[in-house]
This record gives C-alpha cells, structure tokens and sequence, in this order.
C-alpha cells in the first residue's frame, strides 16, 4: 500500500466494487469510492459535511498558515471569493503577456539543455511553469535565484510534510533531532524574500499581477488582507501550482512520443489557430482537439490521483453510512480508468471528449480539477499554461523518447514519473519539409 497505493486501490475496486472501507494502518476508517453519485454527494450536494484531511489542515498548515488550502468553512469562503477575481478572464488575458515573457526566458534555458542531450522533462518541465507561476503572481521583476529558493523550498517541506504523515511514530524524532526545526527555518527564509516583495509593492504602482488583486481585494467591511495573509495565500497559491502542470505536460508530451498522427494534428491546430502570434487567453476556445488531447492526457494521468476529505458529522448517501470522523477517499485515478464509464479505459482516446462524446458523460466519473466548491481555482489558468508551453514546444522541437527506460506512474501527494521521463529534442522539421520526405519516400 505505502509502495503503490493506486495498484492496491485498483485491485480493492476489483475485489469488492466501486465502494469499500478500509483501515489505513489498520487503525483509522477509510471509505474509498469511484461511485459518482457518492463523489458527487461528497464533494458537492453537502460538501458542507466534508472537511479537509488532516494533512493539509495540520501538516501542511503548519508551514503554510491559513489559506486556501489549509482553512475550512467562512474564512475559506471569504478568501475564494476575492481569490476568484485573479483567475477570471480579464485578469488571464492580463497575465497572457507575463507568461509569455516568463516562457521566452525559461526557453533560453531548455534551449541550452536539450542542446546538450537527452535531459529528463519532468524537472524541466517544472522548472518551467513554476517561474511562470511565480511571475504571474510577484511579477515579472521576481528575480530568478528568488524563484529558485521558493522552489527549493516547496520541494524540501512538501517531502517532510509527507514523511510526518506516512511515518507519524518519528514526529517526536523530527521534533528533537533538529529536523523540524531545519525546515521551519527553510520556510522562514522563503517568507522573508517574499514578504519583502510585498512590502515594496505597497509603495509601488499596481502591476497586473495576482499579488495586485490579493492588494487590491476587500472584505465586506473595506478592509484588505494583511501581508501576512497576502503571504501565505501567495504561497499556496504556488504550492498548489507548482508541481500541477509541469506533471499534466509530461506525461502529454509521453503518450505524444507514440502518436505521430495525433501530434502532428496537434501541430496543425496550433498553426491554423496561432499562425505565428504568440497564445492569448482568448486562443483558448478555439483549441478544439489539443483540448480533447489535454483532457484525455488528464484522464489517463490525473496529477491528483485521489482527493480526501473527513465527515464533520454522521451522513448517508443511499445505502452508504459514512460515520463522523471518517475518512472518504475520492479514488480520482479509479474512476477516470473504471471500464463502467469508459470503453477500454486504458487506450489513448481523444474522441472520448469530443462535445457529442462529452454530453454523454455520467457527472463526477472525470475530475482531475477536483469538482464542487473546493474545485481547482486554477483550472483555466492551468489549461493556458499547458496549451502556451506545448504550442511552443512543439512546433520548435521533434522529440524522442529516450531507449531503455522504464516509465512509471508513482502515486505521492501528485501521480508522478517514478523515473523521469528522458527524451531527445530535436530542430523540428518544418511541415513543408515533412511534405517533401513523405513525397520523396
Ligand atoms: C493541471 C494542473 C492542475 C490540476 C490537475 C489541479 C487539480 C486540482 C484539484 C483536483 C483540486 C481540488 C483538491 C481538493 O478538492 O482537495 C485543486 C485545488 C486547488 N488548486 Fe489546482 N490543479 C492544477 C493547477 C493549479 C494551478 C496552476 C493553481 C494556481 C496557480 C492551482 C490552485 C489550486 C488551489 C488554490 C486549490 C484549492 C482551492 C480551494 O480549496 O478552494 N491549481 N487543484
């Protein structure tokens, strides 16, 4: 279980159907289920009932403070609602040009990496869309050794936060050796450079920028966030995006390696959509099949494999008694590959989310932003991410997938490539030239 926990998950399913407890440790009650009516009922018709788990009210807001992630009920409420207006549409269109920006610079980088050999995209990759992230949010002035230290340091307290909570019997250990200590100081670090960012911004124009919306917003009562608050909801705002994305283009551009054909309708799409113009929010609609590749890629490699929530209070949903305290496990990975929902669910498909194939969808059977109240805030800033780096990407580069590599899905707090992904970048070919090869052969 500790080893693989989506194989022991997947058999479970198997053995005693879409709905089953467990005892985590043998201990404490878990409900793990794909049933979608039960998702649905969790995550939505009385998400009121279902709190956070533990690891990220406790643990993870222990480092972090309160937040988006780490608070429940009015202040969650309170916070969505002006956090909302960073991720709406005018606000994307805005940041369109400081991810671009932060692209052209990252592209230096990959430029020379890949000219060097194969390179594992994962760290890549991420290195990539967090300095996107990191701009979106502090701005474009966000120099890149600060970019590096927050990284570092989200990396470092996420592997301790997850060692605390799978062996909780070394707490006291962590606690006396200094170990604690050590991170908690790491964390301080990262603090103070950003904080020190918010504090020039109160004296400095308003940039385009989420740190200006956290400024800008105000609550019922005129008052605005504190800097410490505008802190540690820009710091789960980069946790929660920092490993997201970067995952989701990974495993996009693996299950692309092996589909000639559909990459290359990939690349059709961007250059009858683009043209040469970079990508704006306002591209996105127009996306029509690398849309249905992205859901698809998400479908097969949800990054949030499983979502967990604790029951306030004793509930029922049909025949299913879930009792206070209990731990209900939303098996994200299960029911994007139950063969009840999907027609031979471990095949690369894209058809499956053309817009007739989408209305027939059972609700809550696919959900790799998460669904209800607590849905992904940065859902649709996520998708332009990913459709910004691939339209670049791909029309620069052909890409190879290294020889002789195992690739596997290692299921941590995100569905992760246990052992990287190699590949070979390559000068791409210019379509003409593939007409005159395919011509001349
Ligand atoms: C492909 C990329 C992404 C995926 C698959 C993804 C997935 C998810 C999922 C499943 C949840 C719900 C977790 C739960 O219910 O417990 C979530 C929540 C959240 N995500 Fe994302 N996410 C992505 C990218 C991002 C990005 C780029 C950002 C921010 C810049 C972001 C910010 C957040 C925040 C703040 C929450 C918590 C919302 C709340 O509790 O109100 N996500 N995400």
């Amino acid at each position: 279980m500790a080893r693989n926990p989506v194989q022991v998950l997947s058999k479970y399913g198997e053995l005693f159907g879409d709905t089953f407890r467990f005892y985590i440790g043998g201990l404490k009650e878990a409900i793990v289920t794909t049933n979608p009516a039960v998702i649905q009922h969790v995550l939505k018709t009385n998400a009121e009932n279902y709190q956070k788990s533990e690891i990220q009210v406790k643990r993870m807001g222990h480092f972090l403070g309160k937040g988006l992630l780490t608070t429940d009920g009015e202040a969650w409420r309170t916070q969505r609602r002006l956090i909302q207006k960073g991720f709406d549409r005018k606000q994307l269109e805005a940041l369109s040009s400081i991810m671009q920006d932060s692209l052209a610079e990252s592209l230096q980088n990959f430029d020379r990496q890949v000219g060097n050999g194969p390179v594992d995209i994962y760290p890549c990759l991420m290195k990539m869309t967090f300095a996107m992230v990191a701009r979106s949010l502090f701005g474009a002035r966000l120099k890149d050794e600060d970019i590096d230290l927050v990284s570092h340091t989200i990396c470092t307290v996420q592997e301790f936060i997850v060692r605390q909570t799978l062996q909780p019997y070394l707490n006291p250990w962590f606690a006396v050796s200094g170990e604690l200590r050590k991170h908690e100081d790491m964390r301080a670090r990262a603090d103070n450079i950003l904080l020190e960012y918010i504090r020039q911004r109160r004296h400095k124009p308003a940039g385009h920028d989420l740190l200006q919306t956290l400024m800008d917003a105000r609550y019922s009562d005129g008052e605005g966030m504190s800097d410490e608050l505008v802190l540690s909801e820009s710091m789960q705002l980069l946790v929660a995006g920092h490993e997201t994305s970067s995952n989701a283009l990974s495993w996009l551009l693996y299950l692309l390696s092996s589909r000639p054909d559909c990459l290359e309708r990939v690349r059709q799409e961007f250059d009858a959509v683009l043209g040469d113009t970079p990508l704006n929010y306002g591209d996105v609609p127009r996306f029509e099949f690398v849309t249905q590749v992205i859901q698809e890629a998400l479908r097969l490699y949800p990054p949030f494999w499983m979502i967990d929530r604790m029951a306030v209070a004793d509930d029922r949903v049909g025949d299913l008694a879930i009792p206070r305290g209990s731990t209900v496990i939303v098996f994200v990975y299960g029911a994007h590959h139950a063969s009840r929902y999907w027609d031979d669910p471990e095949r690369f498909d894209s058809e499956r989310f053309t817009k007739a194939h989408e209305k027939q969808q059972t609700p809550f059977t696919y959900l790799p932003f998460g669904g209800g109240p607590r849905g992904c805030i940065g859902g649709n800033y996520a998708m332009l991410q990913i459709l910004m780096i691939l339209s670049i990407l791909l029309r620069k580069y052909d890409f190879q997938l290294s020889p002789g590599q195992t690739i596997e899905a290692q299921p941590m707090v995100i569905l992760r490539p246990k052992h990287g992904i190699r590949m070979t970048f390559m000068p791409a070919i210019a379509p003409d030239r593939h007409a005159i090869l395919q011509e001349s052969k």
